[in-house]
């Protein structure tokens, strides 16, 4: 089937089989490869995307779901070459290692600021529970948050 989404801004169409992944369609079809596939069981967040505002892991939406919506990736906080405030606050935190976790961390963090702009540790600790970091034993990771939300 043919789908149209707007990713991070851009009007985009792809070809999707039914049950395909919006994860798979991102990265494998479209280019967008910010977004990583690390459970495909919705258990890591590595995936994670925002759908028409709303945190979601790509893995576990169908493309066909997100026939006519938005979709914002990692790749679409950014403001050119100048770094989305908490992808600035990841880097000068060093809460990144291997950095596979990052990109659901960050788009889930700048959800949480959304929504919180100042949020507790209990906050973090609760908005950032679907993600999954096998590298940094997360202290660094809630530098960043608290930085950015500085
Ligand atoms: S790849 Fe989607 S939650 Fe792990
Ligand atoms: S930095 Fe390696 S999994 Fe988080």
């Amino acid at each position: 089937m043919r789908i149209q989404l707007r990713i991070n801004g851009v009007e985009t169409e792809a070809d999707a089989w039914e049950g395909e992944p919006l994860l798979y369609t991102l990265r494998e079809k479209l280019g967008y490869p910010g977004a990583k596939n690390a459970c495909e069981q919705g258990e890591c967040g590595s995936c994670s995307v925002l759908l028409d505002g709303t945190l979601v892991c790509a893995c576990l939406v169908l493309a066909a779901q997100a026939d006519g919506h938005d979709v914002i990736t990692v790749e679409g906080l950014a403001d050119g070459d100048r770094l989305h405030p908490v992808q600035q606050a990841f880097v000068d935190a060093g809460a990144v290692q291997c950095g596979f976790c990052t990109p659901g961390l960050v788009v889930a963090t700048a959800d949480l600021l959304t929504r919180s702009p100042d949020p507790s540790d209990d906050e973090i600790r609760e908005a950032l529970s679907g993600n999954l970091c096998r590298c940094t034993g997360y202290e660094k990771i809630f530098d960043a948050v608290r930085a950015a939300a500085g």
